[in-house]
């Protein structure tokens, strides 16, 4: 398939795996990319810029086929230091960067200046339009029900990718409750030109994390995700488990008085708890609710292919068959 993501990506099929905390390693990256697809090495789970220049060497070793790196600009405890994380990733070769959070306009200059793609995902249109006029050469356009952080105005894919395509030039892609080749002939019809995806790439072979983890997204239903931080500006939408049961009562007491602090025992450093430890109760991690649409674990090949032959079928026997009809 071509679109104008595959194009400026030069990937051969229009599917991103977005970047996720202690899961986006060399291993899913590059597992992604020989698959057809864009694979995002996570930036940021690289605890300094040297870490993360080795990452970036290891994913070479693993596919010749293009990668890119993630960059998130959230609120962090301590602020990473971005331009030597940007510096790792121009010296590494690479050619996409991801970028996620706030605004990457003060980095656009170096960013440019390396010939690198830059893709932000953004959760409304007013940031995708901001993307666009900063430089950016596609979003990534997150809707509601995104695993992870969906922003605060809570305007799911169906009304967000057709508003998005009303307004923006540049190309764009569909992320948030993307798990199959349904997921991609929607995004298509919406105005997107490819999917970007997060939980459904957790639960692959190739994600190198606990099998726990992989387990409990193909137990998970669409009505396991809960939304935290809501009163502290800072939305996510994670899995519901015991760690997020207490949190959440943490949040009915304290209501609008909430502080991170509060909630620190169930916020900060979990990520390694979970995905390496495979501790499923230790408090709240990113996942969407798509999966309630996983229901198996794939290596990324069998995946990317599964999606675009069912994309396939979609497209001419069953949306072509209704034309002819
Ligand atoms: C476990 C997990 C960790 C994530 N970590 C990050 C991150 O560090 N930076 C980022 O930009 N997005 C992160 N995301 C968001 C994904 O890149 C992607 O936008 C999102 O998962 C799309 O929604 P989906 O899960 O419904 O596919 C994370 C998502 C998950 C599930």
């Amino acid at each position: 398939m071509k679109t104008r993501i595959t194009e400026l990506f030069g990937i051969r099929h229009p599917i991103i795996q977005g970047g996720m905390h202690y899961v986006g390693f060399a291993e899913l990256a590059a597992a992604v990319s020989n698959a057809g697809g864009l694979g995002i090495i996570t930036g940021l789970t690289q605890k300094t810029p040297e870490l993360l220049a080795r990452e970036i060497a290891r994913c070479h070793e693993m596919t010749d086929k293009p990668f890119g790196v993630n960059l998130t600009f959230l609120p962090t405890f301590a602020s990473p230091p971005y331009p030597e994380y940007i510096a790792a990733i121009v010296e590494g070769g690479i050619k996409a960067v991801e970028t996620a959070g706030r605004s990457p306009e003060a980095y656009m200059p170096a960013l440019k200046a390396a010939g690198i793609k830059v893709i932000h995902k953004c959760t409304s249109v007013r940031h995708a339009l901001k993307a666009e006029r900063i430089g950016c050469d596609a979003v990534s356009v997150d809707g509601f029900e995104c695993g992870g952080h969906p922003g605060e105005d809570d305007v799911p894919n169906m009304i967000l990718l057709p508003r998005a395509a009303e307004e923006l030039k540049i190309p764009f892609v569909a992320s948030g409750g993307m798990a199959d080749g349904r997921s991609l002939v929607a995004a298509l019809a919406l105005g997107a030109e490819g999917m970007n995806m997060g939980t459904r790439f957790i639960a692959t072979k190739e994600a190198p994390v606990h099998a726990n983890v992989k387990q409990a997204i193909v137990n998970a239903s669409e009505l396991d995700t809960r939304l935290i931080m809501r009163s502290l500006r800072n939305t996510e939408r994670v899995i519901n488990n015991a760690g997020v049961e207490r949190l959440m009562e943490i949040e009915r007491a304290k209501g609008d008085a909430l502080k991170i602090d509060d909630i620190m025992d169930q916020v900060a450093g979990i990520y390694p708890k979970v995905m390496t430890e495979g501790h499923m109760d230790a408090g709240a991690w990113s996942c969407g609710m798509v999966a309630g649409l996983i229901h198996d674990v794939p290596s990324c090949a069998e995946l990317i292919d599964r999606i675009m032959a069912q994309a396939d079928e979609l497209i001419a026997k069953r949306l072509a068959g209704m034309l002819r009809g």
